[in-house]
């Protein structure tokens, strides 16, 4: 449950529909799932195992098998992709901060405006107070190890947030010209197929099951010896898919009733889902409430994600230096605030920066999703290859599930999943270098 909760955050309700919607649809849809089936199933069980097998996060886990470069390596990878994510997460839920207030204030009709976002994150000082009103919430928590607190108060947050999206769902695909929008999200065409579909489906795949950031490691460590590592797996992969097939049920007809379904509005990226809900809330005709609850529900997914984030890179620090949880806290709200504010002027003074043609954000997002993330599970799989076994990684499954999927699992950890992963890494650094379209 706990692996469940942090799974869902903004991953799943910002992220996902934005590239689904700009990935072609229904045809993003199906390459995501048979990708989480698969693929994901295969690293999240891994990753699970090799976490209970050593009873350490990422960097211990690696070099409990030695201690050579390439292990070091690998486990210093793993460790730092929430690290680098962590700060841009942290801008977004400032967004989220942003909209929050403004609900309260009133001021709904505002907020559904065409240029409101546009306007407020290209003004520096608003986003970067809201940036760091969420990186202090966020850092307070991570300081006061009060994280399974949070976690708890989640726990009741979510469902909530649950019903109102499938009452958001309702609400906006009955509106007229939502179903044109359903049928975008749904519908394969295969002809919107590209390497960059598969490789932004990989990314989100990624991102929003938690893999390839060591965080799976240090929850494996926790679980107990009898703990069902497949049947956890699958039900995580579930709760998530069913959390994302909500938002771009919410969010992507909504662009097709309330923007007309353009091609520049599929394609706003980023943005979608603060210039699409607040549209849908406005329409709905009650005031700031619906705003108020949604935007409340998707701050607590956002901080326990963010929390949980920082707390591994705090931990990590913890564990290599010696410090104490102050210290590294510190040290790690410093880079928050240092990449996040970097995020921020990308939008205002800095908007003439942009490495590889994207703001700064979209690099960020980039780097960690379609480059490091990448390296991180090869590097997961090679561990597991090369150093633990095969064997010795189905043993630990096997002696608490039944392990129905053992032939599959096998193949794709030996064969298909170096090989995707190879050829998803090139493509991204072949898109990084002009020759592919990201
Ligand atoms: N998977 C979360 C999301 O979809 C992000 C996250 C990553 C949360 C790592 C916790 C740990 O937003």
């Amino acid at each position: 449950m706990a692996t469940a909760a942090s799974a869902v955050g903004l991953g799943n309700i910002w992220r996902f529909p934005y590239l689904a919607a700009k990935y072609g649809g229904g045809i993003f849809l199906i390459v995501y799932l048979v990708l989480v089936v698969t693929f994901g199933h295969t690293m999240l069980m891994s990753e699970t195992a090799l976490g209970r097998m050593t009873r350490k996060s990422p960097v211990g886990a690696f070099q409990s098998f030695g201690n050579s470069l390439p292990l070091r390596f690998g486990g210093w990878i793993n460790a730092m992709v929430p690290m680098l994510i962590v700060p841009y997460y942290a801008f977004i839920g400032g967004w989220i901060i942003k909209y929050l207030y403004e609900y309260f204030a009133g001021n709904t009709a505002a907020l559904a405006g065409d240029n409101y976002f546009i306007d407020f994150i290209t003004s520096f000082s608003s986003a970067e107070i809201c940036f760091i009103v969420f990186t202090v919430l966020t850092f307070l928590v991570v300081l006061m190890g009060v994280g399974n607190g949070v976690e708890k108060a989640s726990k009741v947050m979510m469902p909530i947030l649950i019903l109102l999206a499938i009452v958001i769902v309702v609400y906006t695909i009955a509106q007229p010209g939502a179903l044109e929008g359903v049928r975008y999200f749904l519908i394969p065409n295969f002809r919107k197929f590209s390497l960059m579909t598969l490789v932004a489906a990989m990314g989100q795949m990624f991102y929003s099951l938690s893999i390839a950031m060591g965080v799976l490691y240090t929850y494996g460590s926790y679980l107990k010896k009898d703990g069902d590592i497949e049947k956890t797996s699958r039900l995580v992969e579930g709760f998530d898919t069913g959390v994302s097939m909500l938002a771009g049920l919410m969010i992507i007809p909504a662009v097709f009733a309330f923007s007309g379904g353009s091609e520049d509005s599929i394609q706003s990226g980023p943005f979608l889902m603060f210039v699409t809900i607040p549209k849908v809330f406005e329409n709905m005709g009650l005031g700031n409430i619906p705003g108020i609850v949604f935007f409340l529900m998707v701050l607590f997914a956002a901080l326990t994600s963010s929390i949980s984030m920082m707390e591994s890179g705090v931990s990590t620090f913890m564990d290599q230096t010696g410090w104490s949880r102050g210290k590294c806290s510190v040290l790690m709200g410093m880079i928050m605030l240092l990449l996040g504010t970097a995020c921020a002027l990308g939008y205002s003074a800095w908007s003439a920066v942009q490495p590889l043609g994207m703001s700064i954000l979209d690099f960020f997002d980039f780097l960690t999703n379609s480059i490091l993330m990448p390296i991180a599970a090869l590097s997961t799989c090679l561990l597991i290859i090369k150093k633990a076994g095969v064997g010795s990684v189905v043993d630990e499954i096997r002696s608490s599930s039944r392990f129905k999927s053992q032939r599959t699992y096998t193949f794709f950890i030996r064969y298909l999943s170096p090989i995707i992963l190879l050829v998803i890494l090139l493509s991204s650094i072949a898109a990084a270098m002009g020759l592919l379209r990201i």
